[in-house]
């Protein structure tokens, strides 16, 4: 969840952890702060909020050191333990102030371990976990650092992804991974370490990346990798593919705004070079099956959580529909928790974004140890879900700041049309059904372009609506998963109380709630169900609830009896979700923006979840 970055070079270290903090601050940004190492001596600045403060608290430093230190760490917050300030801001050092470290993940045993350091005397003073295993690192310092990191972290129960340095040896960073992503790249005459690519990429694109239990000592020399018992390990170097002003948000409000405007772009991208017209099929090469191994699946078992899982069941109806495989799909904290039946016939296909979610990277682990074939669908290349599952397909939506997800879920959704035709194309599917399911897949760009086209008239609509407290979306079939996603959006950015429900569902309790300031955004697209959709919307216009109305080209006379109307491509159902749910993030976009709501850094939240 938190951004941590750790610099060794020639270069000034605190403008390039700042920004690389700046750069990361979607992971976390509740606080911020950074140490620099010059002259024998560990400078910490730190401070709650956002990280301009802390570049401001930089910046406005008469500490000279600051301005000179080739050597640093730094971090931004997302908390776990302790309130979001000062104190219990990162880099947290040890009580002499010798070792300071910074720290992504959560040390379980952190109580236990505090208790023990008491005993000798070592007191804490943040509420943190973190500073417990700074402290215990100091505890077990004889004469080498990557020693005393590893004997701490041998002692340690949880997920770390950590950077340390100490004025005992100056010349010297050690890092090292459980759970948390840590990625080392290597320039010229410096190296950075990050916990995401994007604070590296502005200043090179070859990149390690940690495993568990990998700890790598950086120094003038160079990069030496070993294992917590010391063995050595080698990590192969690859290039980093995303281009650095992909993740600026140039003349765009907000990232959000930016990467909705990309969805035609990210999907052509995640498309390219994989559609056969000619065989009516999909090309997946990270998806190794035959015909007969397509053949073998029985049951396809979805796992992802938040936008993901909602990309997931949009995957779930295609599976069924067109590859004739059932298919279930879970939030992954109850799969890896609830022992699911899992058989080697199986297909579990793992969604994330980031590749890093810490509950669908454990739902990844518990299909694998049960005997499942297991493939991932994964944004970010070299992410710890892409290497572990080892097979599936990247979306290539390029980078995704803005923390409420939109390319993500538009190209999982075009990713997983394109598994569940190759799937069904290995089963019963004909190819002419397959070459029109291709065509359609082919002009997903086209479609969505022409929803962003409506963007001004889609955000007509939401500012009659941005004094909204609580709303509804409803849709049936494949536009049940974009009731969902339009209200997760709707909640996560505006802060207004939004829940999807499957259209039928509402009379079922939710209709008490339905007053004539509770709107409902019904989707009436021109798919099968349509009719009983439309009678659910006048259930709800008949409580004085305000509908809008969201239809298929042509279908505009629907809308007549309803409040507002969003118009949508005429496209087949299991196309549909895509547009759909581009015309519902807009809608979010612009209600949050006429609240004048924190859009890219939404309360709360943050962009990767690793911890449980
Ligand atoms: O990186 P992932 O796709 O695994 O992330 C899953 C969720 O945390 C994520 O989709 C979250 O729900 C977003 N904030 C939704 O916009």
């Amino acid at each position: 969840m938190c951004g941590i970055v750790g610099y060794f070079g020639k270069r000034n270290a605190a403008e390039i952890l700042v920004d690389g903090l700046r750069r990361m601050e979607y992971r976390g940004y509740d606080s911020s702060g950074i140490a620099c190492l010059k002259d024998g001596v560990i400078r910490v600045v730190k401070t709650p909020g956002k990280i301009k403060l802390l570049r401001d608290k930089v910046d406005a430093s008469s500490d000279e050191a600051l301005r000179t230190a080739t050597v640093g760490i730094g971090h931004t917050r997302w908390a776990t333990h302790g309130a979001p300030n000062e104190i219990n801001a990162h880099p947290h050092t040890d009580s002499s102030g010798r070792f300071v470290m910074v720290h992504n993940g959560i040390i379980e045993n952190y109580r236990e371990i505090k208790n023990g350091l008491a005993q000798h005397g070592i007191a804490c003073v943040s509420e943190t976990d973190s500073e417990v295993l700074a402290q215990l690192i100091a505890y077990c310092y004889k004469d080498n650092l990557e020693k005393a990191v590893s004997e701490a972290l041998q002692k340690v129960k949880g997920t770390y992804g950590i950077v340390v340095m100490t004025d005992h040896e100056p010349g010297k960073l050690v890092t090292a991974r459980c759970g948390s992503p840590i990625v080392i790249g290597l320039g010229k005459d410096e190296t950075i370490i990050a916990s995401d690519a994007a604070a590296i990429i502005p200043h090179t694109r070859d990149a390690m990346y940690l495993e568990d239990y990998d700890m790598a000592v950086v120094t003038a020399d160079g990069v030496r990798m070993f294992d917590l018992q010391h063995s050595p390990v080698n990590r192969e170097v690859t290039a980093m593919d995303w281009d650095a002003d992909a993740a600026e948000k140039g003349d765009f409000a907000h990232f959000m705004l930016k990467e909705m405007f990309e969805q035609p772009d990210a999907i052509r991208n995640a498309i390219r070079g994989r559609l056969d017209f000619e065989m009516g099929t999909a090309i997946l090469s990270g998806l190794d099956f035959s015909p007969r191994d397509a053949a073998q699946i029985s049951r396809v078992l979805i796992v992802g959580c938040g936008t993901s899982m909602n990309a997931g069941m949009v995957g779930e109806y295609a599976f069924e529909e067109m590859a004739d495989l059932p298919a279930e799909v879970e939030q992954a904290a109850e799969f890896r928790y609830r022992n699911p039946i899992i058989t080697p016939h199986d297909l579990v296909v793992a969604i994330s974004q980031s590749g890093e979610t810490a509950d669908t990277l454990a739902a990844v682990r518990e299909g694998k140890h049960k005997g499942a074939v297991v493939a991932g669908i994964c944004n970010v290349v070299g992410s710890t879900i892409a290497r572990e599952t080892g097979r599936g397909v990247y979306l290539h939506a390029g980078p995704e700041i803005g923390v409420a997800s939109t390319k993500a879920f538009t190209c999982q959704v075009a990713v997983m049309l394109m598994m569940a035709v190759k799937l069904a194309r290995g089963r019963r599917m004909t190819r002419h059904h397959g070459q029109e399911i291709c065509r359609w897949i082919e002009r997903l760009p086209e479609l969505v372009e022409q929803v962003l086209e409506q963007n001004d008239a889609i955000k007509a609509v939401a500012e009659k609506y941005a004094g909204t407290e609580n709303a509804f979306f409803i849709g049936r079939g494949y536009l049940f998963p974009v009731a969902m996603e339009g209200a997760l959006k709707l909640k996560e950015i505006s802060y207004i109380h939004a829940e999807g429900y499957h259209a039928a569902e509402l009379k079922h309790g939710p209709i008490a709630l339905l007053q004539e300031n509770t709107p409902i955004v019904a989707l009436l697209n021109n798919i099968p169900g349509k009719e009983k959709t439309i009678g659910n919307a006048e259930e709800c216009k008949a409580r004085s609830a305000p509908v809008i109305a969201v239809v298929s080209e042509g279908d505009e006379g629907i809308a007549a009896e309803f409040d507002d109307m969003i118009v949508v491509p005429d496209c087949p159902p299991c196309i549909a979700p895509i547009p759909t749910t581009v015309a519902l993030q807009l809608l979010a976009y612009h209600i949050a923006a006429a609240r004048g709501c924190e859009i890219d850094q939404p309360r709360n939240l943050a962009k990767s979840v690793t911890v449980e």
